[in-house]
């Protein structure tokens, strides 16, 4: 399965999940507007590669790989629609755009967007910082 698949379905899963409860076909299908039939084939290849314990009428599980998996793109996922919402991108969007650039972002890249968040949210002047940068945004003036 390509790799891209695999985060986003045990990133949706690890989503879903609550207190480690099964989800069942029909709530994927549903969150994603699929038919249960290809959910279905979806999870088989997932259980074959040994990311989700899968039991037909039970619903899924994560395995130990799959939820490491699931973690680290769910911390990608959500550093990167921080750094968006910074630079001033409404919430659909940047949820929308950190689900394609989480699969792709190089590790160093992706830890030096971290830091840059938690230095923006942390240090005092971070905040000056976004205002100023809005300002340049809106008028392109300094
Ligand atoms: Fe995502």
């Amino acid at each position: 399965m390509r790799k891209r698949t695999i985060e986003d379905y045990v990133e949706l899963l690890y989503n879903l999940q609550k207190d480690n409860e099964p989800v069942h076909t029909n709530d994927i299908a549903h969150a994603l507007n699929f038919n249960p039939a290809s959910i279905t084939e979806i999870f088989q290849k997932l259980s074959k590669e040994g990311y989700i314990n899968y039991e037909k009428y039970s619903g899924v599980t994560l395995t130990k790989k799959g939820k490491k998996i699931a973690i680290a793109t769910k911390n990608k996922h959500d550093t990167l629609k921080q750094f968006l919402k910074i630079l001033g991108v409404d919430e659909t969007t940047a949820n929308i755009d950190a689900c394609k650039i989480e699969h792709v972002i190089n590790s160093d890249t992706m830890n030096r967007l971290k830091k840059f968040v938690e230095f923006v949210q942390e240090v005092e002047e971070g905040s000056s910082l976004i205002d100023h940068f809005k300002h340049y945004y809106e008028t392109g003036k300094n």
